[in-house]
């Protein structure tokens, strides 16, 4: 999924307030969401955003044309739209929700093989470990192996570079492949990276250390071992190796074909992230991954899980750790005992291939966002007249419409949107080119559905952010300020969807009692492939 970055031309007669907010938006990129979020705060305007994202709706005037031959209005339907998506969205409401998570999380703490997963790490870095090492990132859509150089706090250096980086793509054709031919497919790229003279020299070794980032489930065994578990995106890699260990699966085709590596870690994305963050700034204690996927790590005192959650622990481990590494895999919690479903998010689930599998990510990630847009534009265009009653091509189709689509249609400040109709007309044609009204519905129910993921994801943060408070005997006054290292596309990129976020969160806590600002989302760039390396450079420390 690639998300545009937001151009800067700007449409003086588009008043509403969620319009107008987007007129912050500024070139150059680098420093964009700093500037955006700056002017946003000095006009105060962040409050009140969090509210409504649709303040006004348009006109009866404007939609009147469109919806004669319909069963209903296009601004009725936007409405109920709105009222669905937003009516979750008070405090009180998230806090419920927040508490029936925290209520979810309790019984997988004792006992879950897919769920609440502890690692084998359990002191966070301290910034001065050293060392270079070959990083290997599996994501959704791309595998990466990239040169990591960890400097410590020296001076005039940077603390973490990415000396070189091969990227793969992980298309259908990847996905599909089933049980070892996957882990082939990987070995032939670490080759091809390996290859690279750039590589040929990890500090004089002989043989390269490795530390892999896994954005899947893994029950860890060590900490350079994990057996394989069901894997979420589409992927077919677990068939026939379910449950075997992943270091072998990985390894056994680079012995195969004498590659010159050595797999000393295995982390899951999250925790790479958290750790990676933490190198750079100690107060980093939770790490959230939204991007395809979504997942949350917590570094938690090692009593609040049950004890059957370390078997097979060395007494050693058990000795020395007070805290350690928690994958939640977040996105499997959540469901309709939770959060309040709308009917797309119903038909969404029905013909997903694994239904209830991860609904929390059904609501929230890059994959789903564009999904639950699309279910809602084919029941406009059916029963609104939305683009002339025609389904623009490609729509009928499940996932045909991309988070990055709806993203660029938000920061769109084009006059009367003529980009964003020409953006959607080149990637879903119609027979006459799309309205502006066709198009304003589709921002305005983007806005819509990201506005609610941003406070389901701020309402998921917040129960993990009470259960670690409880259980290192804090409560929210004595809580304290705390980092969280934000890594992946949507919370990275999508239009204001991190501050909307941070916003609703601040909300939260001080509601429960913390101090103001108490929890900061902070972007962490590259953060699962340095965090490999932090890993493997954890274990020489
Ligand atoms: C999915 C995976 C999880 C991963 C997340 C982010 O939810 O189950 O392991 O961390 O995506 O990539």
């Amino acid at each position: 999924m690639t998300l545009p970055e937001p151009h800067c031309a700007h449409n003086a007669n588009d008043l509403s307030a969620v319009e107008s907010r987007s007129r912050w938006y500024k070139k150059p990129m680098l420093d964009f969401w700093q500037s955006l979020l700056a002017a946003l705060e000095r006009l105060a305007m962040l409050p009140s955003l969090i509210h409504s994202v649709l303040p006004s709706l348009p006109s009866r005037k404007r939609t009147r044309d469109a919806v004669r031959t319909h069963e209903r209005p296009m601004d009725d339907l936007l409405r109920e739209i709105q009222r669905l998506l937003e009516a979750p969205l008070d405090p009180e409401k998230l806090l419920h929700m927040s508490g029936r998570l925290q209520d979810q999380f309790s019984p997988k703490l004792q006992a879950s093989d897919i769920c609440m997963l502890p690692s084998y790490n359990h002191k966070l870095p301290t910034g001065r470990e050293q060392g270079t090492y070959l990083a290997l990132d599996v994501g959704g859509s791309t595998f990466r192996v990239a040169v990591v150089e960890l400097n410590g706090q020296q001076p005039a250096a940077k603390s973490m570079r990415i000396v070189s980086m091969k990227s793969f793509k992980i298309d259908e054709s990847v996905r599909q492949l089933r049980g070892s031919q996957f882990f082939d497919w990987m070995a032939e790229r670490i080759e091809t990276a390996i290859s690279d003279s750039q590589l040929k020299n990890i500090n004089g070794a002989t043989t390269f250390p490795m530390g892999l980032a896994w954005s899947f489930p893994v029950e860890q065994t060590s900490t350079r071992s994990g057996n394989l578990l069901a894997m979420g995106k589409g992927f077919r890699a677990t068939e026939d190796t379910l449950g075997q260990d992943l270091s072998e699966l990985i390894m056994a085709p680079c012995r195969k074909r004498n590659l010159p590596v050595r797999l000393d870690s295995i982390v899951n994305d999250s925790s790479a992230t958290l750790l990676s963050r933490a190198y750079e700034d100690p107060a980093t204690r939770f790490a959230v991954i939204l991007g395809t996927g979504f997942n949350i790590a917590v570094h938690l005192p090692t009593s609040t899980l049950a004890s059957s959650k370390y078997k097979g622990y060395p007494q050693k481990w058990r000795d020395e750790a007070t805290h350690v590494l928690v994958n939640t895999e977040l996105s499997m919690f959540g469901g309709k005992t939770v959060f309040p479903m709308t009917r797309w998010d119903e038909q969404l689930n029905e013909a997903h291939v694994r239904p209830d599998f991860q609904p929390f990510e059904h609501m929230i990630s890059g994959r789903y966002l564009g999904e639950l847009v699309r279910l809602i534009i084919v029941e406009a265009v059916r029963t609104a007249g939305l683009f002339g009653g025609e389904i623009p091509d490609k729509l009928s189709q499940a996932y045909s419409l991309d988070a990055g689509t709806i993203a660029a249609l938000e920061i769109d400040e084009s006059k009367n949107l003529a980009n964003g109709i020409a953006l959607f007309q080149s990637r879903h044609p119609t027979s006459r080119p799309p309205t502006y009204n066709d198009i304003h519905f589709v921002r305005q129910v983007s806005q819509l559905v990201a506005h609610r993921a941003a406070a389901f994801l701020a309402a998921g943060i917040h129960a993990l952010w009470m259960l670690r408070t409880t259980s290192e005997g804090l409560t929210p006054e004595t809580a304290g300020k705390m980092a969280i290292g934000c890594n992946g596309s949507i919370i990275e990129k999508y239009p204001l969807f991190r501050e909307l976020c941070q916003s609703h969160l601040d909300e939260l806590t001080t509601a429960s009692g913390a101090e103001p600002k108490s929890i900061s989302l902070e972007v962490a760039v590259e953060s699962a492939i340095f965090g490999a390396a932090v890993a493997v450079c954890c274990l020489e420390a």
